[in-house]
């Protein structure tokens, strides 16, 4: 068994399987608990003194909106609001509002959570649906960013990792539905 072999037989092991694709490791546990870390001490730093609302937004989210609020310690709020875009491993060009949140913003400082920023479809959307409610603040935390495929002009104020234009699976974010389970990040292998 040669090293080529072996380094394929090594690969084959980490190597994960979702519908009709294969993903490997990308973004390790730890990486991501270390940038979940440094972006809530930044949001910490500039609305520890108010009591900041946290959207997070559905479905990618839910996890690091749940390791991100455990991080936090200074009074806040969350509610959740439920956004499409994708399908399969292609992004629409429509973002659709499938849950909206039901609560009074005006004067609050709105903090956005998102897994992921790729095109900026879904932000644009967002800033657009929260601009028509008289929020003090309107600021966006996302873990992952997607610089190559950005398309618009609004400021992303919190970036955990910066990533290639990459599709990625895991820490709530899914392939057709798979992977959101997965507690490391994993990309399409090529
Ligand atoms: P955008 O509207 O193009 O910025 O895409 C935002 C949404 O698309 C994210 O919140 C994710 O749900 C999804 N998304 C973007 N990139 C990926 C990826 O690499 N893997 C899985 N989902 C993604
Ligand atoms: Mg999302």
């Amino acid at each position: 068994c040669n090293s080529v072999s072996l380094s394929i037989i090594l690969n084959l092991k980490i190597m994960i399987q979702l519908h009709d694709k294969q993903f490997v490791p990308f973004i390790s546990a730890k990486e991501i608990d270390f940038a979940l870390t440094k972006l809530v001490a930044q949001v910490e730093d500039d609305f520890g003194d108010d009591t900041p609302i946290f959207i997070g937004v559905l479905n990618g989210a839910f996890m690091v909106a749940a390791d991100f609020l455990k991080k936090y310690k200074s009074p806040c709020e969350v509610s959740f609001i439920k956004m499409a875009s994708y399908e399969g491993t292609e992004t629409t060009n429509s973002v659709k509002e499938l849950i909206g949140i039901n609560q009074d913003l005006s004067g609050r400082s709105v903090v956005i959570i998102e897994d992921i920023i790729d095109t900026g479809n879904t932000l644009e959307e967002l800033k657009h649906l929260f601009k028509a409610q008289n929020v003090k603040h309107f600021k966006v935390a996302t873990l992952f960013f997607k610089p190559e495929a950005y398309k618009k002009d609004i400021k992303i104020d919190y970036i955990g990792i910066r990533i290639p234009n990459k599709f990625i699976v895991g820490y709530g974010l899914d392939y057709d539905g798979l992977g959101r389970n997965l507690t490391e990040v994993y990309k399409l292998a090529e």
